[in-house]
């Protein structure tokens, strides 16, 4: 876009966005122009801010035709910069924040229809209050919105039981790069009409269309809960006891997430009233919770049996079950900051990592034992979903360690972990969070020629001029 376009272009933008719907000036767009982990710093021709579909159509119609290219932002929660505009400042950046209504909740259909700007809890609390449950749950959930979860197809600590976040779409509604607007808002549970379009906008993290609504399943409300904060002796004895909890529990194990003792002490140093729920120390814990719909069902007994048993065993070494909803708190609250710990810690590396289920301890020995021999300025702290086989294998700045030198090893680190998740273990680099502009280069080196091919493709027919949320997913 040349430099005289731009008044023009503004003024068009002015009169689509309407009053407060657009900002120019530098202080209020420089919230908007940086991501959460400070790692990408940009700039922007202006910050839209749409509070209708059609108006995010019509600016993206405008766009399409001046050849600006759109960033995408929901809550700018994630981790792979992918909401951060380039240093240009040619690049135009919407943010759906004020497209946050709830369209509709239909407790008999289980269903709820939401625009992409409501922030996960708002959506959480709707279903509630229609006596429903919206599964999606994740430790940013009072900031991210629904559109930046359908965006990098979000996962979080219910995934085991209720899929990611593309399990639980039912339809959505997408502003082409053209100005189109894709209304597929269905809540039919079944529908074979050919190929399934709105797939492809789950995960694409704004490179195919702004999400401007969703309509996605319920399910119903949760009134039992059993939790417990449990020491292991290893990660191969925390895979068995999910196996046994799964088997003992039917379908009521919710979540399951490990973590190492270092992930406690981080936690109990760094965050205001977290404490260690048990009173010695051990190498390994896991945060396991069992949740039902019916009244009747003694979740704690089921609970209490199963890690009685996994005792006799060798599989439990001790635990802690929480008697009450604010001991319950108290030990998500744990679970929940030690991304915000392992910050507040140091510089880190971190790796969104999965791997099949069943190789999880096998994989973190191999990757331990490569960070104790090369790493000596790192302290691993490898935590996360490991129900489903999904690890934050994160290493931080050991203490008094410099931290240039040891964000210098990042290249070398990410490249031996990735090489052994991806050509060792069948797994995937990037597990929940995405590629955004972070892991373009991971993606054009572990994905089939034929995968990109097809990407390369299908972004094309999208957006052929490229406007959208250039540079990110692809190159
Ligand atoms: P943003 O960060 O604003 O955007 C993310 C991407 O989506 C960008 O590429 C952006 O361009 C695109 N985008 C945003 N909105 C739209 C839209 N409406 N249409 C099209 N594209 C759009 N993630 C997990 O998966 N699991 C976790 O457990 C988890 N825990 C976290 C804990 C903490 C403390 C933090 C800070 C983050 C965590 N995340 C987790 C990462 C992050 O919260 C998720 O990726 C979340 O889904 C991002 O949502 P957002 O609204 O903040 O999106
Ligand atoms: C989590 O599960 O806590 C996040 O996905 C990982 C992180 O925030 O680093
Ligand atoms: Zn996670």
């Amino acid at each position: 876009m040349s430099a005289t376009a731009e008044p023009a272009l503004l003024d068009r933008l002015e009169s689509i966005l309407g009053v407060g719907g657009l900002l120019t000036a530098a202080t209020d767009m420089a919230p908007f122009l940086t991501d959460q982990r400070g790692l990408y710093h940009g700039n922007a021709i202006a910050v839209a801010l749409p509070d209708t579909a059609a108006r995010v159509a019509a600016v993206l119609a405008v766009c399409n035709a001046e050849r600006v290219a759109v960033i995408p932002q929901g809550g700018n929660t994630g981790y792979c910069g992918g909401a951060t505009p380039d240093e240009s400042g040619g690049q135009l950046l919407v943010s759906l924040k004020r497209l946050n209504r709830i369209r509709a909740v239909d407790a008999l259909n289980y269903s709820l229809t939401a625009e992409a700007g409501c922030i996960l809890t708002d959506v959480q609390r709707a279903a509630e209050e229609a006596n429903r449950f919206f599964p999606l749950s994740l430790g940013s959930q009072g900031t991210c919105q629904i559109g930046g979860n359908l965006a990098t197809n979000a996962g979080g600590v219910h995934v085991l039981r209720y899929g990611m976040m593309r399990d639980l779409v039912l339809g959505l509604e997408v502003a082409l790069a053209d100005g189109r607007l894709l209304g597929t808002l269905t809540t039919l549970r079944k529908d074979n009409t050919g190929y399934d379009i709105k797939s492809l906008f789950l995960g694409a993290e704004g490179t195919l269309g702004i999400i401007t609504a969703a309509s996605m399943k319920l399910f119903p409300r949760m009134v039992g809960a059993a939790t417990a904060f449990v020491a292991v002796p290893d990660p191969h004895a925390a895979v068995q006891l999910l196996a046994r909890l799964r088997e003992a529990s039917g379908e009521c194990v919710s979540s399951f997430e490990l973590m190492p003792r270092l992930a406690v002490e981080l936690t109990v140093r760094h965050i205001p009233a977290v404490r260690d729920p048990l009173d010695a120390a051990h190498a390994w814990y896991v945060l396991c919770e069992l949740t039902s719909a019916r009244a009747a069902d003694d979740l704690d007994t089921t609970l209490i049996e199963c890690l009685e048993q996994a005792r006799g065993t060798g599989l439990v070494v001790d635990a802690a079950i929480a008697r009450n909803a604010s001991e319950r708190a108290s030990m998500w609250k744990l679970r929940e900051s030690i991304p915000e710990a392992q910050r507040r810690d140091g510089a880190s590396l971190k790796h969104d990592v999965s791997i099949p289920v069943a190789a999880i301890a096998q994989f973190i020995e191999r990757a331990g034992a490569w960070v104790r021999a090369n790493v000596p300025d790192g302290r691993l702290v490898a935590y996360g979903h490991v129900g489903d086989g999904n690890l934050h294998f994160n290493l931080n700045q050991a203490p008094g360690a410099d931290r240039a030198t040891f964000l210098a090893r990042g290249e070398a680190v990410k490249r031996a972990i990735h090489d052994l998740v991806v050509r060792e273990f069948d797994g995937s680099f990037s597990a929940e969070h995405g590629i955004g502009r972070l892991k373009v280069g991971e993606l054009e080196r572990y994905a089939q020629p034929v995968e990109l091919e097809l990407m390369r493709a299908i972004k094309r027919v999208f957006d052929p001029h490229g406007i959208l949320n250039p540079g990110k997913v692809l190159r």
